[in-house]
């Protein structure tokens, strides 16, 4: 459970991003230095935006989800603030991402991981499937979670 008086607000474009990119501003381009004209794209046009909000409409964490064909969906750009890491936000905007991708019917979600998350996505039922490789000078994987029984589990319990 990632605390009270949090909420998750899904934005579609051409809704007003903001508060997504404020989030993703803060953590790739200002501390993992990636170039501000890579971090926004034409994605983010067809992506639904989970934001995790606080109870006085601070933006904490964020993450997109979007279909890369009618059976792959993917999810990308997750951050939370830094001084919020470490509350399981990180975990739930991903498992709610999860649930509503699952509920719209992909078979799997494959995304590509900075390398140090790993273990991360691990525990959220990803699974590396290919080699490394670099993307905005950092080090990525793909990785792979399959819909079955299984991620029923974690959707069951966690909620805010
Ligand atoms: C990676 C990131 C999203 C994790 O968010 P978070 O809110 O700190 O993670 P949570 O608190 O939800 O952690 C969930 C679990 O993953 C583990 N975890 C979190 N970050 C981890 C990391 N980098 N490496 C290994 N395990 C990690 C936690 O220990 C926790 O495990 P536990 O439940 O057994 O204690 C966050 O560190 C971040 O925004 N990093 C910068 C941007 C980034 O790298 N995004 C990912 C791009 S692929």
């Amino acid at each position: 459970m990632a605390g009270q008086g949090l909420a998750i607000k899904w934005i579609l474009f051409p809704e007003d991003l903001s508060q997504a990119y404020e989030v993703r501003r803060k953590v790739f381009v200002e501390e993992q230095n990636c170039p501000p004209e890579d971090e926004f794209d034409v994605i983010d046009k067809i992506s639904e935006h989970a934001v995790l909000m606080d109870s006085d409409d601070n933006a904490l964490a964020t993450a997109r989800i979007f279909e890369r064909s009618p059976e792959q969906a993917s999810l990308g750009r997750l951050a939370v603030l830094k001084e919020h890491r470490g509350k399981g936000y990180g975990f739930t905007i991903v498992d709610h991402c999860l649930q509503r991708l699952k509920k719209q019917g992909y078979p799997d979600v494959l995304i590509h991981a900075q390398t140090h998350a790993i273990p991360f996505y691990e525990n959220l039922g990803f699974e590396v499937i290919g080699d490394e490789f670099m993307e905005d000078n950092i080090p990525h994987v793909e990785m792979l979670h399959k819909f079955d029984d299984h991620s029923a589990i974690f959707f069951e319990n966690t909620q805010i």
